[in-house]
Formats: structure tokens, sequence, C-alpha cells
């Protein structure tokens, strides 16, 4: 991808090999998904391609989970949780994440996120967890359940990243505040017991980082928004797809270029141009002397196009969770050896008693 930067050059990450010459450390990436059922194609534009193309780079290790402890938060039937926590393994997998390159777990499975979650709750200010725009959200929503495990997510959402040492966040905007707590947890942290936590920084692509409502084009296309005409998923048919883009609004304008006041079409634009990879002016230029019916079209097809192949590999991956379990199985040993690492090294600077193995 175009726009990502990859960042290797550092020089404290410069290691020496055994025979002297310079070798380079890879730089850690770390995100989660919440497993609250088919993503949007927002969130894959915005978040989910840009963790395939860092992890296809091969810059960088990669680590990718559901935050299934972070889905408590707000009342859950257990038995959908269970099959929402499979789609978002299938969800990581279709996308692209591939196990064999990146590690791919559940975040309950690595009990060290509860621990450090709760170190980093006691270095974690009242005043600074009320502020979060997502808690002020999320209790005005869920009124009747405004509940501690609400208020303190953003230290288990540090810990999860402050655990593997993490450099980037790659996340979509709503999440740049978590990331931002996060770092200031970890510099607090530090500056009382000497370096424990690398700092992470966030990684927000410009491309796709806000992909609007197709019925409102103000707003944010939410995987919450009850007119389903305003949302594509990840798991529409090519037929829904097709038929949501014609239904979308516009003005009553008739050129295909970006301007002020043109919502619709703007938005149109920029997913046109994140679906094919093309500038928008490239799509301006594409489209010169056609109309919206052609273009809301086009759109409905180069969108089809890229969802398809996720949503038959989903599909596959759905019928299949004994290889999902397996999957986990795998990845969560991975993590928790890291995480295990970081977790004795916290306990011991904050006076815990390590136990000693025998
Ligand atoms: N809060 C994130 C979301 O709602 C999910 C999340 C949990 C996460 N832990 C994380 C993202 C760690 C990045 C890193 O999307």
């Amino acid at each position: 991808m175009s726009e990502m930067t990859v960042h290797t050059e550092h020089a404290e990450n410069a290691g020496q090999t055994a025979g002297g010459e310079k070798k380079e450390k890879k730089k850690i990436s770390l995100s989660f998904i919440q497993p609250s059922g088919a993503i949007t194609l927002g969130n894959y534009l915005g978040a989910l391609k840009n963790w395939v193309a860092i992890q296809d780079s091969g810059d960088f290790n990669c680590l990718y989970a559901v935050a299934d402890l972070h889905a408590l938060t707000v009342r859950q039937d257990p038995k959908g949780l269970r099959s929402q926590i499979y789609q978002g393994l299938a969800v990581l997998l279709g996308c692209g994440i591939d196990p064999e390159k990146s590690i791919v777990f559940q975040q309950s499975h690595v009990h060290q996120h509860a621990e450090l979650a709760w170190i980093l709750n006691c270095y974690t200010m009242f005043g600074e967890l009320s502020r979060m725009t997502q808690f002020k959200d999320k209790s005005a929503k869920y009124a009747d359940n405004i509940n501690a495990g609400l208020f303190t997510y953003p230290a288990l959402m540090a810990a999860d990243i402050l655990l593997y040492q993490t450099d980037y966040v790659p996340v979509g905007q709503d999440q740049k505040q978590h990331i931002e707590i996060a770092r200031d947890i970890a510099n607090r942290f530090n500056g009382i017991y000497g370096k424990t936590f690398t700092i992470p920084e966030p990684y927000i692509t410009k491309s796709g980082a806000r992909i609007m409502s197709l019925a409102e084009p103000t707003r944010k296309m939410s995987k919450s928004d009850t007119n389903k005409n305003a949302v594509i998923t990840i798991l529409d048919t090519d037929d829904e797809i097709v038929k949501k883009f014609k239904r979308a609004v516009t003005d009553s304008g008739s050129e295909i270029r970006m301007g002020e006041g043109k919502d619709g079409i703007n938005n149109l634009i920029c997913i046109y141009s994140a679906v094919t990879g093309k500038s928008t002016e490239e799509v301006e230029r594409e489209f010169e002397g056609r109309g919206y019916g052609d273009f809301k079209l086009a759109c409905g097809e180069v969108v089809a196009d890229t969802v398809r192949p996720i949503r038959e590999k989903v599909n596959e991956y759905m019928r299949n969770k004994d290889y999902l379990d397996e999957v986990c199985r795998k990845g969560a040993a991975m993590a928790s050896r890291f995480a295990q690492r970081t977790l004795e090294k916290t306990y011991k600077k904050v006076g815990l008693v390590v136990p000693k193995s025998e």
C-alpha cells in the first residue's frame, strides 16, 4: 500500500548477531477486533485491509486478536457471543490475516491480559477515564448498565498493547484516544519504575479512514445503524451491495466531482478510490461526462468484487470451527510466552514477588 510507511531504520533496534553484523529486530504491530458481528466496508478499508498489508510487508511481527473480554463490557447473550467470537476469527482470516505469518488468538485465552490490566488499573486515573469519549457515548447508549468494566475498558486495552512491547497499533480513527491513554499509562509507569513498556504509536491510514453512511453521508458508516441501506458489511451478497449503492443518497447535481456540500458523491468517490487504489482525481477523470446513476452502479460492482472473496472465505471458516480452535490454541501459546515476560517484569517493578519456578 502506497500510504504505508515502514519504520525499520531506528538505531535502537539494530541488534548484534554473533558474527558481529547488524541484524534488524522487527517492530511489533498489534491490533484487536471486537467480536460484534460482520464488519463494515468502513472497518475493512479503514483497518483490516491495512493489517493485512502490514503483515504482508514482512517488516513486522504481527499479533491480531479478538477482544472477547472487552465485549463483556456490554451485556451479551452467551450463545450469541460465542458465535460472534468465531465470526471475528473467521473475519480476520477471511480478510487475509494468515496464521502462518501472524499470531492470531482470543484475548481471554492469554490470561496475562486480565492480570496486567489489574496492575494498570492502579496507574490509571479516574479523571482520565471520565474523559474518554467512548465511555461517554456507551454510557449514554447503555444507561442501565454503566458498569466498572465499561469505565476501565482503556486499562485493559492498554494491557493488550503493552504486554507485547508493541510499537505500532493500526486502528481506525475512533480508537486514537484509547492509544493515547495507553501511551500516558505507559509513560507514567516508566516514569516511576524505569523503562518497562515500549511506548506504542497509533497507525491510522488516511484512505478509508472515514467511510460515511450511504443513507446519511454526513455520518460515519456504523455497524449499529438501524437503516440497513446505510451500511455495507463484508457478509452482504453481491445483489445487496449493488442495490444499496443504487439507493445511496446523493445531491441534485450530476458531475462526478469532489466538492463542498456534496457529501454523498464525495463518499462514493472515496469508496471507489479506496477499493480500486486509484486517486480521487483519477476517479473523477474516469467518470467525466457520466452521470450519478452510472457511477453508483460502478461503485456497487467494484465493492461487490472486493467483498465477494472475503465473504466466501469467512463463510468457509465458519463451517470449520475446529480449524479456528486450532489456530487460536497455537496463537495463544505463542502470545502467552511473550506476555509472561512483560507481566513478570511488571510484577517485579511494582514489588510483587514473582513465583519461583521449580
Ligand atoms: N477497542 C478496540 C475496538 O473497539 C478493540 C481493541 C481491544 C483493541 N484491544 C485492543 C484495538 C488493542 C487495538 C489494540 O475496536
